[in-house]
Formats: C-alpha cells, sequence, structure tokens
C-alpha cells in the first residue's frame, strides 16, 4: 500500500501544474514511476480519478482516497469528487464494460458535459464510462511544441483522431482546414462535440468514418496534399476491415503519408516501451527531417525508458 509520504511527494511535485492557466487536467501520480506499481491518479479539473491496475491495492483505496483529499485540501487544492475505476486485466471481454465504469467514493459525480482545458482548448471528458476519458493526457507537451509549427496555417490530415483534440488545437492556432478519421462513429461524434465546445464550425466532410489505411489509399488515389498529418494510431487494433500492428503496418502507413504530405510535416508517434527511441527513428524513410521529438510530459514519470516518442517530421 502507498504511504501518504509517497503520495505526498508525488502531488507536490506537480504543485507547479494547478497554477496552470492553460491546462487543469493533468496526472498525479503515475505508478512505478512515484513508487506504487499499479496505481494512477489523475486530476481533472477538481475531480479526482483513481486507476487500480492491481488488484491488491483494491482494499487500501479508502485510505487512498482519504489521502489524496487530505493532501490536496493542506494545498487548497479544490475536490468535488474522488471517482475509481478498475483497470485489472479482464479475461471475459463481456464483462469489460462492466468493470470499467468508474465508481463514485468520495464527493460528487461530474455534471452532465463536464469540460476540462488541455493547452488552452476545452474537452468533454467522462470519467465513467469505459477506458480512456476523451483526453490523453500524456499528450500536452505535443501539442505545446506543435503551436510554433501551426502559425503559417494550412491543411490538416487527423488519422486515427479519437476525439479530435488534435484538430481542434490544430484550428484554434492557425490551421485553416481539418479532417478528421477514425474508424469509430461514437468518437467522432465527440470530436464534434468538442468543435462545438471551441466554437469551431464545421462540415460533415471534416469528419470521415473509415479505416485510416482505405482512407490514405483515397486521398494517394486522388492525389491529395495536406500540410500537416497527424499519425498517432494504438499499438495494436482490431476492426473487421483491417488490423492494426506498428510493427507489421507502421512503414506501410508512412509511404502513404509521404505521397500525401509533400513538403509538408507528419506527426507520427510510438506508444510503446518495447520500442526504442532508436528503433522508432529507424521506422521513418532516411530523407525525412526531424523537427523535434517528445516524450511525454513530467507528470509521467517512469522507472524505464520513456515510453512515448512523438516525432514532428519535414516531409521533403
Ligand atoms: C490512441 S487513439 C488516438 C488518440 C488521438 N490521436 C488523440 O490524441 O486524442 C486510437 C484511435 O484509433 C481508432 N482506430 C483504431 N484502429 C483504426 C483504424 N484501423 N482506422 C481508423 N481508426 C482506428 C480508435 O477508434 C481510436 O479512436
Amino acid at each position: 500500500m502507498p504511504s501518504l509520504k509517497i503520495i505526498e511527494r508525488a502531488i507536490q511535485k506537480r504543485e507547479h501544474l494547478f497554477k496552470s492557466t492553460q491546462t487543469n487536467a493533468f496526472r498525479l501520480f503515475n505508478g512505478a514511476g512515484d513508487n506504487c506499481e499499479g496505481l494512477i491518479i489523475d486530476y481533472y479539473d477538481s475531480f479526482v480519478l483513481l486507476q487500480l491496475y492491481d488488484s491488491s491495492l483494491y482494499h487500501d483505496y479508502p485510505k487512498i482516497c482519504n489521502d489524496c483529499k487530505k493532501i490536496l485540501s493542506s494545498l487548497q487544492i479544490p475536490v468535488n469528487g474522488i471517482l475509481l475505476k478498475d483497470r485489472t486485466k479482464v479475461n471475459d471481454p463481456r464483462h469489460i464494460a462492466k468493470l470499467r465504469t468508474s465508481i463514485l467514493v468520495d464527493g460528487d459525480l461530474p455534471p452532465d458535459n463536464f469540460a476540462i482545458k488541455q493547452n488552452g482548448i476545452a474537452a468533454y471528458v467522462d470519467l465513467i464510462h469505459g477506458q480512456n476519458t476523451g483526453v490523453f493526457l500524456d499528450m500536452r507537451k505535443v501539442r505545446e511544441t506543435l503551436v510554433n509549427y501551426y502559425r503559417n496555417g494550412g491543411r490538416l490530415c487527423n488519422l486515427f483522431c479519437y476525439t479530435g483534440l488534435f484538430s481542434v488545437h490544430a484550428l484554434k492556432n492557425g490551421l485553416q482546414c481539418a479532417v478528421n478519421v477514425d474508424i469509430s462513429q461514437t468518437v467522432l461524434n465527440r470530436a464534434k462535440q468538442n468543435y462545438v465546445l471551441n466554437d469551431i464550425r464545421y462540415d460533415l466532410r471534416d469528419f470521415t468514418k473509415m479505416d485510416c489505411r482505405q482512407y490514405l489509399k483515397r486521398q494517394v488515389k486522388q492525389k491529395a496534399l495536406f500540410d500537416f498529418v497527424i499519425f498517432d494510431p494504438p499499438t495494436f487494433s482490431r476492426n473487421k476491415k483491417q488490423n492494426f500492428s506498428v510493427k507489421t503496418h507502421y512503414r506501410d502507413y508512412l509511404s502513404f503519408i509521404e505521397r500525401i504530405t509533400q513538403g509538408g510535416y507528419a506527426l507520427t508517434t510510438i506508444n510503446a516501451v518495447s520500442i526504442s527511441v532508436r528503433d522508432y527513428r529507424l521506422l521513418h524513410p532516411q530523407h525525412w527531417k526531424l523537427e523535434f521529438l517528445e516524450h511525454e510530459p513530467e507528470d509521467f514519470p517512469s522507472k524505464n525508458l520513456p515510453y512515448l516518442k512523438a516525432g514532428l517530421w519535414k516531409i521533403p
């Protein structure tokens, strides 16, 4: 069980993050990197989400919850509610939805249409249902660094777009147009809601429900050109039409991306400790020039090498 001291040290290390005017959601405790394997604590604008990856921590959550409350209150940080999500391994996929539904352990549930702020943009988050909340907290530094490149405007193709936050952020920082591609209609609907939340007008052509490989093939055929492509795929995914795995498909995707981004930029990511920075770089064509390479931000400390490799490449 993590002691009060361990949690206190982790939260104190992040005290400066509470002062940001641009972001009010970030990680407070990152498992082994903060000295307790299996425990994740995130802060979403006055709501705390505890996630347990290790069932042995289950008995301790009331104490963890109390410790968090005590520490945050001593720092005068508001806490309106604390939720708990089970992230332990599920053997039977039929039980996953129920198991991943958070329970309220203290205070109130977040209001309907609860939104947080990341990098100056607003994003709806769902702290209750499913595995992911709608925003990836570890992308903060990447989005921040991208701002410099958006100033001259241009068109973005956001592949594996999820809730569309790369697009919203790009459109708020200088780009004129973005297309969002994802296999899931549910996340595309959430992306549209994030556009509205940020006062961005959209057109139905800005959202395409399709397998990203199929979409890229079509764009190559139509000789489409974009100034930016975001390629932030899951490490592995399966759908009716096509599986995606970094190991087998990454290079293939990059060759399509190159053909629709000549003279532009591609942000490519890998979210796996098992793929080193060297291997990540080697996946890319030699003639692409790396502009920057970011990793997870400081609130995601780790005992291992960084898992996130997010590089912006200039494509000649
Ligand atoms: C890791 S998330 C992308 C995160 C997103 N870039 C962000 O920063 O918010 C993965 C997304 O890929 C989508 N996806 C998985 N396989 C796909 C495929 N073959 N084609 C299109 N979308 C896919 C999922 O529906 C999910 O929304």
